[in-house]
């Protein structure tokens, strides 16, 4: 289904669904033989009966297909690939869990999760006394994530603020009502989001972040480096995949790339938070993959994201 200005979702339906299929990546990281992350949450988040479907959803979008690499079977380097995705999601959760340490360890005490779906950060982390952590995403994924995780016994190991509200409307309203102070310095985090939001609410969410954030503030962005002509060419493959999963009666529904607004005109972060005055950092996710001994399984596939950490002088 495409996108539409004033779209609506819960934890099963369109990007709600997206945030199932990053936590399911962090329970079979975190149930594996040597995992880099540990989120205990995770599995807990993401087995209840009501996602049932889209288990089965991200699994047929994850799954190889027959005889792939044969000749009569499908191209080998475009179906999804369940352990690309594993690996990718560890070496970015990991990436954004050092940010948070690093940004306590400095005396932040100010936390905004901004669309944290099934994140668990808040049950996970070691927070030091004080801190309090906002977690800004649409009423009902929210609502999901905190009553799953109170009929499993778990609680906040931190004073966690849920702020029911869409990144496309005025959170930064939402958030003051919910206690931020403006003038704290504060830990942000867009992890998963930029894509699902259109241009001009992603311009307005850095605006807002800068103009929220007192001296010593930090910012970590995610970074999706998908190039446009590769793009293109990925989704006319997903046609054609799609076709032949249906012709066998799988549940085709879920494919993340239909949630991206494809509006041009977004600035790149670096450059954004830059030219405020932020000093800023790109790493690369392959460059990291690669120094935390996870690089991508396949040189034919590497990691094209980029985590982008922005400090306020
Ligand atoms: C891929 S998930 C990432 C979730 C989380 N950050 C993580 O990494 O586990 C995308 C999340 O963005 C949220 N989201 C997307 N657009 C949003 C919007 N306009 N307002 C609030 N949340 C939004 C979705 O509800 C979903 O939880």
């Amino acid at each position: 289904m495409p996108r539409t200005a004033g779209d609506s979702w819960d934890i099963a339906t369109s990007v709600g669904a997206t945030a199932v299929m990053v936590a399911l990546a962090r329970a079979a990281e975190t149930a594996s033989a040597a995992p880099l992350i540990r989120d205990q949450f995770a599995e807990v988040l993401v087995s209840t009966p009501e996602l049932e479907g889209v288990r089965e959803q991200v699994a047929a979008w994850w799954a190889p297909e027959p005889g792939a690499g044969s000749e009569d079977g499908a191209d080998p380097d475009f179906a999804v690939d369940s352990q690309h995705m594993i690996d990718y999601q560890a070496v970015r959760t990991h990436f954004f869990d050092a940010y948070f340490a690093d940004a306590v360890a400095a005396g932040i005490r100010q936390v905004v999760i901004l669309a944290a779906g099934l994140d668990s950060r808040a049950y996970r982390l070691d927070w030091p006394d004080g801190t309090v952590v906002y977690e800004i995403d649409l009423p009902r994924v929210l609502e999901y994530k905190a009553e799953t995780l109170a009929a499993h016994g778990a609680t906040p190991v931190v004073d966690r603020r849920p702020v029911p509200v869409d990144l496309r409307n005025d959170w930064p309203q939402a958030l003051r009502d919910a206690g931020f102070d403006a003038t704290r310095p504060t830990s942000w985090l867009a992890e998963g989001l930029l894509p699902f939001l259109p241009a001009a609410a992603q311009e307005a969410m850095f605006a807002s972040i800068d103009n929220l954030s007192g001296s010593g503030s930090r910012a970590a962005v995610e970074i999706f480096g998908v190039d446009q002509e590769k793009r293109r060419e990925a989704e006319q493959k997903w046609q054609e995949l799609r076709a032949r999963r249906e012709a066998r009666g799988q549940d085709t529904s879920f494919n993340p790339f239909d949630l991206w607004f494809d509006d041009e005109g977004r600035p790149d972060a670096a450059d954004w938070f830059g030219a405020q005055g932020w000093t800023t950092r790109a790493v690369s996710a392959l460059e990291e993959g690669l120094q935390l001994g996870r690089a991508p399984q396949s040189e034919e596939r590497p990691f094209t994201n980029s985590f982008v950490t922005a400090t306020k002088p």
